[in-house]
C-alpha cells in the first residue's frame, strides 16, 4: 500500500507543526473552527493576566491605573493585543517578561471579550 507511506509523511508534518506552535492539545484539522485566535487556554490566560496585568486593569478587568479590557475584543483583535501587550501602548509599559505563548494565549482570550 503505496497510502501507507504518505500517511506517514503527513503525521510527521504534523508533528513537527504541533511541536512548532506546541498548543496545549493537538487540534485536528478543523477549517471551520480555526478563527485567528485559535485554542485559548483560559486557565492560562487568567494566570497570565493576574500576575502581568492585574495591578493596571483590574481584577475584573474593570480597568484602574490602565482602561477596562472587558471589552476589548470589540476594539482589538488578537494580533493587536498581542502587539499591546509586546510594545505597550502610551502610558502602557511593553510587558516584555512574558513567554511568547504565553502572550498569544492571553491575546486570544481578551480578544473574545466582546
Ligand atoms: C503598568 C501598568 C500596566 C500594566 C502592567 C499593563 N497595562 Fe495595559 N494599559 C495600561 C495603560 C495606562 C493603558 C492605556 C494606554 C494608552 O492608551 O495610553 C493600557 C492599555 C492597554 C490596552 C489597550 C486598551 C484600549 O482600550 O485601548 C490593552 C489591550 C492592554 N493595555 C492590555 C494589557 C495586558 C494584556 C497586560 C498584561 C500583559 C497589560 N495591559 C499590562 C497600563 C498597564
Amino acid at each position: 500500500m503505496k497510502r501507507n507511506r504518505w500517511c506517514g509523511w503527513l503525521l510527521a508534518c504534523s508533528l513537527v507543526v504541533a511541536a512548532g506552535c506546541s498548543q496545549s492539545a493537538p487540534s485536528d484539522s478543523d477549517p471551520s473552527s480555526s478563527g485567528e485566535t485559535g485554542e485559548v487556554d483560559a486557565a492560562q490566560a487568567k494566570e497570565t493576566y493576574q500576575s502581568n496585568c492585574l495591578s493596571c486593569h483590574g481584577e475584573k478587568l474593570e480597568g484602574g491605573q490602565g482602561p477596562s479590557l472587558q471589552q476589548v475584543g470589540g476594539k482589538y483583535s488578537a494580533k493587536e493585543i498581542e502587539t499591546i501587550i509586546q510594545s505597550g501602548k502610551g502610558a502602557m509599559p511593553a510587558q516584555v517578561s512574558i513567554d511568547p505563548e504565553e502572550r498569544k494565549n492571553l491575546a486570544g482570550w481578551l480578544a473574545e471579550k466582546k
